[in-house]
């Protein structure tokens, strides 16, 4: 059981807190997690999380008058990042009570005690120390949790073939840290900071990039299926949904990411204020 202190002191350490040199070499480490060759390895991954979506919201649909898309890119963010990053399996679509998710919808609640503690912070501090009240969110506790006992698990298996993702990365950083030619060493507290950060970071971010992609391709049919068409011509193409396919995937870089590597489609970037219109 974490207390607030610990999870404060837990916070101040991840690397979106850090600056300077800290900050430098914290993201020295952390970079590589994001190569094309480990990028390419997780693809598999990320495909069979996403069918868990489709069936997952697919069944959904069958059984209740709507589905709350944003709730299910919310639990297929959760389960891709923590089956990529860590080999954790949350569940999130397959069991609609699993606890992963619902820790992570709760971490982004805006409640009035939460509010009520971020104007302290900015307004009173002083009142935040003297109650020693924490700002930060209480379900940050389980992800610690859970990050503790998957590098407890890993620390106990027997030697063999690593899985070369995000947590291996942060446990090489930190076991590396005798070693007088390491150039960033990681404490424990650090590597479950980063590794927290890294769940709840990739979490809101993608799941509100999916939500709000998916409405404003449902407002607006013509471009949805411009888009339907560009994948099925190159799923045609290759077989399949492959990595590759997706990197040419010109269409779905200019949706998702408001403008495209090629300039084509360019011309997407100035659709979007008044798709909102409509
Ligand atoms: C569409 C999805 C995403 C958006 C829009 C997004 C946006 C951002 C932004 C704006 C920042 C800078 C924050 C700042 O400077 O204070 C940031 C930082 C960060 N994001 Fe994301 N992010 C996304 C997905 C992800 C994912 C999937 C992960 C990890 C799995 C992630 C991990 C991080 C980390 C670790 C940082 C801190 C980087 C640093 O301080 O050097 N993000 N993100």
């Amino acid at each position: 059981m974490n207390t607030s202190h610990e999870r404060d002191q837990t916070v101040m350490e991840m690397l979106s807190v850090k600056n300077g040199e800290g900050w430098k070499a914290l993201r020295a480490i952390m970079t590589p997690t994001f190569t094309s060759g480990k990028i390419k390895n997780m693809f598999p991954l990320v495909c069979d999380k996403a069918d868990a979506l489709v069936k997952f919201s697919m069944k959904e649909a069958a059984e209740k008058p709507y589905v709350d898309i944003k709730k299910n890119f919310g639990r297929y963010t959760m389960d891709t990042i923590a089956s990529c990053a860590f080999g954790i399996e949350c569940n999130s679509l397959v069991d609609e009570k699993a606890e992963f998710p619902r820790k992570a919808e709760a971490f982004f609640n805006v409640s009035y005690t939460s509010v009520a503690k971020m104007m302290l912070a900015i307004f009173a501090p002083k009142l935040i120390k003297l109650f020693r009240l924490s700002i930060n969110a209480t379900e940050t506790d389980f992800f610690i949790e859970v990050v503790k006992q998957t590098v407890a698990a890993r620390e106990a298996r027997e030697a063999g073939p690593r899985r070369g993702d995000f947590l291996d990365l942060l446990m090489e950083a930190r076991d590396n840290a005798d070693n007088p030619d390491t150039k960033h060493v990681l404490s424990d507290r650090s590597l479950v900071a980063q590794s927290v950060l890294f769940i709840i970071a990739g979490y809101e971010t993608t799941a509100n990039l999916l939500a709000f992609s998916t409405y404003l391709l449902a407002k607006n049919k013509d471009q949805q299926r411009r888009l339907r068409d560009e994948l099925q011509k190159i799923v045609a193409e290759k077989g399949d949904i492959t990595y590759q396919g997706i990197m040419e995937a010109k269409l779905l870089d200019a949706c998702l990411q408001g403008e495209s590597r090629d300039s084509t489609y360019g011309s997407i970037t100035r659709f979007t204020p008044t798709w909102l219109l409509h």
